[in-house]
């Protein structure tokens, strides 16, 4: 665990797409900050991995689910439920992109395939958090979006437009349930290294190339994206819903 806590112990907190990257290491800080926490990923054999790594016990509970189900992103909340009486903090961490032409060459299964793990799978676990956390008129949600909901960039418009898509729902989603005290906010991050974003970073002229974008003079690693998560989680964020913190080095405010 870092020297940072946040205060989060006994939280139960359901962590989308945790079965390696970013989600994984947000599951990883949780546990270690003493909070119950419930993972999932489409495949059994990454969650497998991630359990054992993880090493939870009885505080981890890891579900395979695909969130653009319907059915499955109800069974993860419900797996919740059965286990440890409540969910307290949902993190939509789930995302992914193919690489795609410009948006007059792109077809349309590209499209829906990109909308839906993005920005439907995260409606559909918004959606079924809010309705467990009205009931006990608390919660918070945080939701992983990208600087590419901010900026065109080659390669990413579905994409980017699936994450400012969750950038809006953040907001919408903060205003309606801000009386029943549930906070919904997001965070954007640039380039982060893992293997999602492998075949820009591990390419030296690519990677050369975003640096350069970036006042701090790096790409980012998965703790980066932790810590804010964890702190817009906490009560010292009490007061904030309805945002987006950008996680970026600075890259969007140059
Ligand atoms: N890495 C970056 O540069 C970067 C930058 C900005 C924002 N982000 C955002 O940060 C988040 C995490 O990214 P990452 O780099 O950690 O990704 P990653 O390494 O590809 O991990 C993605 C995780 O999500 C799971 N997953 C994917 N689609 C799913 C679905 N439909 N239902 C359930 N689980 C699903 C994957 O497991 P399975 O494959 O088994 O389903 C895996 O556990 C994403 O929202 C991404 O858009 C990443």
């Amino acid at each position: 665990m870092s020297a940072l806590s946040y205060g989060l112990q006994d939280q139960v907190v359901v962590v989308t797409g945790a079965s390696r990257g970013i989600g994984l290491e947000i599951a990883r800080e949780l546990l270690a900050q003493k909070a119950k926490v419930v993972i999932c990923g489409r495949k059994q054999e990454g969650l497998d991995k991630a359990v054992a790594e993880l090493k939870g016990g009885d505080d981890l509970l890891a579900v395979a689910a695909h969130i653009a189900r319907e059915e499955d992103a109800d069974r993860i909340f419900d797996g919740a439920v059965a286990k440890f009486g409540r969910v307290d903090a949902l993190v939509n961490n789930v995302g992914m992109n193919l690489i795609t032409p410009s948006l007059t060459d792109a077809d349309y299964a590209t499209w829906q395939k990109i909308i839906e793990s993005n920005l439907n799978g995260t409606y559909l676990c918004s959606r079924k958090a809010g309705r467990i956390m009205k009931e006990r008129k608390k919660g918070s949600i945080v939701s992983i979006s990208s600087i590419a909901g901010h900026r065109a960039a080659p390669a990413m418009g579905i994409y980017g437009i699936a994450k400012a898509g969750i950038e809006m729902m953040t907001r919408v989603m903060a205003m309606e349930l801000a009386h029943y005290h549930i906070r919904v906010n997001a965070v954007a991050p640039s380039m982060v290294k893992t293997d999602f974003s492998k075949p820009f970073w591990s390419n030296n002229e690519i990677h050369d190339q975003i640096v350069r974008g970036i006042p701090m003079g790096r790409i980012a690693e998965p703790i980066d994206v932790v810590h804010p998560v964890l702190f817009l989680l906490s009560e010292g964020a009490s007061f904030i819903t309805g945002q987006t913190v950008m996680v970026d080095g600075g890259a969007t405010a140059v």
